[in-house]
């Protein structure tokens, strides 16, 4: 059997199709990994300048080999000492999986539906800003591979492409437009509008980046992109945003810059404000940056359809609370009512698998496909996203699931703690 990630609706002789009732039913081939796994044995040592290492680490190494300094610490920079980038690494060790035997685990349907949309894996690439940084095709490259996989690719509003030529890169794939919510009320009703037209699904409101965090290794580098005119594909492409340029001028880069900063955010804003998003879109809105539950319920009671909890993989506050910290109070919060996706620290498929037993609904992607992005463009992307899904399709199976909903907070153990308290009595199972 092929490994190529075939995304044919199912036969309807499927036994998991009539599962599925919302949408046609993603591509479902039994042990998706070992296809995988065999064609990366088969194709031999994974050498040549764009091949990308299956160890995320060797990946990354690679991405900083290729890119320039500046480029580099951009995606690698944290706020302050990188304490928060660290620690939400470190949170994933103190969960450990606990693997199950004999669970009948042939076939397996990881898909998740969300707003009405059936994805074929919880995964989705989060947005990340400026990937002209990292690959001259930018985000297109990254829209391309995140569609030939059905994953949703979520668009920063801080771009090297335009929200539309993205949508055109990624024709059919999923897409979600994740909003800096602008000062200047008119940009954002006009980003929104645009974004509806181009196909987008859902829209990020990232409420963690009122300001900008300080970012030390940034500052040392004197390097933001923004200040050389960069990442911003979608300002200059808005008509709300170039009517407040002098003369209307997109080739004015010092004005389009000054501009920018000026209308980038609003940091007096409260909740009763996000009111205006909901009356500026028909699309279901998250809002991405929640840590604490409070705020993951103050977000409910705002209205939003959906939160992601995430630090900004670390990049706002130093000596933050790891995400994977945040995911069981938000889930307990606010889980029943809306979904709660997760990012900050996924590298590999046993990390998603925790956030997933903890309650989070789908993960987010980051760094990753960024250094895949840096090193082998679209092809790279497609390439480290399959590594990730083989790996978290055969972790899942592991650990003994057929499906999401068969994944639970039972199924982690704190580090260590899986002692003999913590087990069954005998004289129990024998009575079930
Ligand atoms: C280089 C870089 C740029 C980012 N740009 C944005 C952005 O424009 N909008 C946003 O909401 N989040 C942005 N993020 C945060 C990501 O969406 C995500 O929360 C983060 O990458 C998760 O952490 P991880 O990559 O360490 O897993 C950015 C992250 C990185 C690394």
């Amino acid at each position: 059997m092929s490994s190529q990630l075939d995304l044919s609706v199912e036969s309807a002789a499927d036994p998991l199709a009539d599962t599925l009732v919302d949408t046609p039913a993603p591509a479902l081939r039994p042990a998706f990994q070992t296809g995988r796994q065999l064609d990366v044995y088969r194709a031999g040592p994974r050498t040549g300048p764009s091949a990308i290492p299956v160890q995320v680490e060797e990946l990354a190494a690679k991405a900083r080999r290729l890119l320039t300094p500046e480029a580099w610490e951009w995606i690698a920079g944290g706020a302050g000492r990188g304490d928060t980038v660290r620690t939400n690494r470190d949170a994933f060790a103190k969960w450990q999986i606990v693997p199950r035997m004999l669970c009948d685990i042939d076939r397996r349907d990881f898909s998740v539906e969300l707003f009405g949309r059936r994805h074929p894996w919880p995964v989705l690439l989060a947005p990340v800003g400026v990937q002209g940084l990292l690959h001259p095709d930018g985000e297109k490259a990254s829209a391309t591979a995140a569609a030939e996989l059905g994953l949703p690719f979520v668009l920063s509003t801080v771009a090297s492409n335009s929200l539309e030529d993205v949508a055109e890169a990624a024709g059919p794939g999923p897409r979600w437009f994740q909003l800096y919510w602008s000062r200047d009320r008119e940009i954002t009703r006009s980003m929104l509008g645009r974004a509806e037209r181009a196909g987008y699904e859902a829209v990020v409101v990232t409420l963690d980046t009122p300001i900008l965090g300080w970012r030390e290794r940034n500052l040392d580098h004197g390097s933001l992109p923004f200040l050389h005119g960069e990442g911003l594909a979608n300002y200059t492409s808005d008509p709300a945003f170039v009517a407040g340029l002098p003369g209307g001028r997109v080739d004015d880069r010092a004005a389009v810059v000054e501009h920018y900063l000026r209308v980038f955010s609003n940091p007096g804003r409260t909740w009763a404000d996000l009111s205006e998003i909901r009356a500026a879109t028909r699309l279901p809105v998250l809002v991405k940056g929640i840590q604490s539950p409070d705020d993951g319920w103050k977000a409910v009671q705002a209205g939003v359809d959906g939160i992601v909890v995430s630090n900004h993989g670390g990049r706002q506050v130093d000596g933050g609370i790891a995400t994977l910290d945040c995911l069981p109070g938000v889930v307990r919060t606010v889980g029943g009512v809306v979904p709660v996706l997760f990012d900050s620290g996924i590298r590999r498929g046993a990390d998603a698998f925790k956030a997933l037993a903890l309650g989070a609904t789908a993960v987010l992607v980051g760094r990753p496909y960024l250094w895949a992005l840096a090193v082998g463009g679209a092809a790279g992307v497609r390439e480290f996203l399959l590594n990730f899904l083989a790996d978290l399709d055969l972790t899942l199976g592991l650990a003994g699931k057929r499906r999401l909903a068969e994944v639970y907070r039972d199924d982690l153990a704190l580090a260590g703690m899986m002692g003999p308290d913590l087990g069954t009595d005998r004289w129990a199972i024998a009575a079930e």
